[in-house]
């Protein structure tokens, strides 16, 4: 069964409710903008290609269900205030602000097309957003594979025909429309029978990895290892059989056009501890998540979260020998009074970075050490 954090039909929306991963698989109905705001803010859906179609779609299904009102410039404007707010549910995954710009775009050319009324704005609107949940799994498959091929081309265990690789962060079918960006990856080079063995972070404070990465990839039976973060050090030093890591995979939340990287936090140690042991350090990621008008890493705005996913852990309770799925505790794993400090991403220099996977191909630096993202978009709108 294909693993689906979304689950769309015109007029419906439900999504996987990720804060009960990896015990219970509740999926819950998204009525609204607003609906859609509030799961991405709480994280209940999370992943930056995931959060702009669960935006996309919640605001899709609550025109589809409402009654309009005729005049296209109505609707139009409408739509622009909604995707304003759903904008401002998370600011550094860059997605969601594309994925709004190219909407808004849309549905003011449908507006100013010569008699048009509101319906016709609302099934662009649709139609468009609609189409973002199609193009996301059909990207991703292609990131997949060009991964899999650079890793299996640039890697002297790629050469031999088998690699072992790490992750951070959950960048799955949880994380996307479907299939995954580095977990994409991952599941290509399985698919290709080129994977020896798959590791997976933690990824505190969240724990992305181990309860969202280490659920898909047990429910794929790809053959994999949970780490902590601090154990990636030592895995990289590691050259047995199966701990040998050809390459780590992360995705990214936005790439700004220097090739700068915001991703989870925890992202920027393990390109550090790549660098010092000769080990690839690639971004995947589908051109949504680049954005040019962003020159370089210290013009992203990294959210800060509450200190409480620091200090408190959530699960269902363990007496020593089996979960009770029924009984959810939350339990304080810190000195009480203890400040915090939780940013959720960090920046990753272009210069730790070997290279970024996208849907149109592997981008790696020139001879000077400089990326030329703009170059994967020439043709298409990107204003
Ligand atoms: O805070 P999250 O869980 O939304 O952060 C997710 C990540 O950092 C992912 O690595 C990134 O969004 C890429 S998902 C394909």
């Amino acid at each position: 069964m294909v693993l689906q954090a979304i689950k769309y039909a015109r007029g419906q929306l439900e999504i996987l409710d990720q804060l009960k991963l990896p015990h219970t698989e509740e999926y819950d109905h998204v009525y609204s903008s607003t609906d859609a705001w509030h799961a991405i803010k709480v994280m209940r859906t999370r992943g930056a290609p995931a959060i702009a179609i669960v935006a996309a779609l919640g605001l899709a299904v609550e025109l589809e269900n409402m009654k309009l009102p005729s005049i296209a410039e109505d609707v139009k404007v409408f739509i622009d205030e909604k995707l304003t707010y759903l904008v401002t549910s998370r600011p550094t995954a860059v997605n969601l602000a594309d994925a709004a710009r190219k909407l808004r775009k849309i549905t003011d050319e449908a507006a100013i097309k010569a008699e048009a009324n509101g319906v016709d704005v609302k099934n662009a609107y649709i139609k468009a957003a609609e189409q973002m949940l199609v193009d996301d799994v059909r990207d991703n498959e292609a990131i997949g594979e060009h991964g899999a091929e650079w890793i299996l081309k640039n890697t002297e265990a790629g050469q031999k025909g088998q690699v072992s690789v790490l992750t951070h962060c959950n960048t799955g079918s949880l994380a996307t429309a479907g299939y995954g960006t580095a977990l994409g990856v991952i599941r290509s080079l399985h698919s290709k029978q080129s994977l020896k063995h798959a590791f997976c972070t933690e990824t505190r404070p969240y724990n992305q990895g181990s309860r969202l990465t280490a659920f898909e990839l047990v429910h794929d039976e790809i053959p994999a290892t949970l780490i902590t973060d601090s154990m990636a050090a030592a895995l990289l030093r590691l050259k047995g059989p199966t701990e040998h890591i050809a390459a780590i995979v992360v995705g990214a939340d936005r790439v700004a056009a220097n090739g700068d990287t915001a991703n989870k936090i925890g992202t920027y140690s393990l390109a550090i501890i790549a660098k010092y042991h000769g080990v690839k350090f690639l971004v995947a990621a589908p051109r949504t998540t680049i954005d040019l008008s962003t020159k370089s890493g210290k013009d992203i705005v990294i959210e800060e979260r509450p200190g409480k996913e620091i200090t408190l852990i959530k699960g269902p309770r363990h007496d020593g020998v089996s979960l009770d799925l029924n009984v959810v505790e939350t339990v304080s794993i810190a000195a009480n009074g203890i400040g915090v400090w939780n940013p959720a991403f960090d920046v990753t220099p272009a210069e730790l970075v070997d290279g970024i996977i996208t849907e149109v191909g592997v981008v790696e630096k020139d001879s000077d050490g400089v990326f030329h993202l703009d170059q994967i978009f020439s043709g298409e709108d990107h204003t």
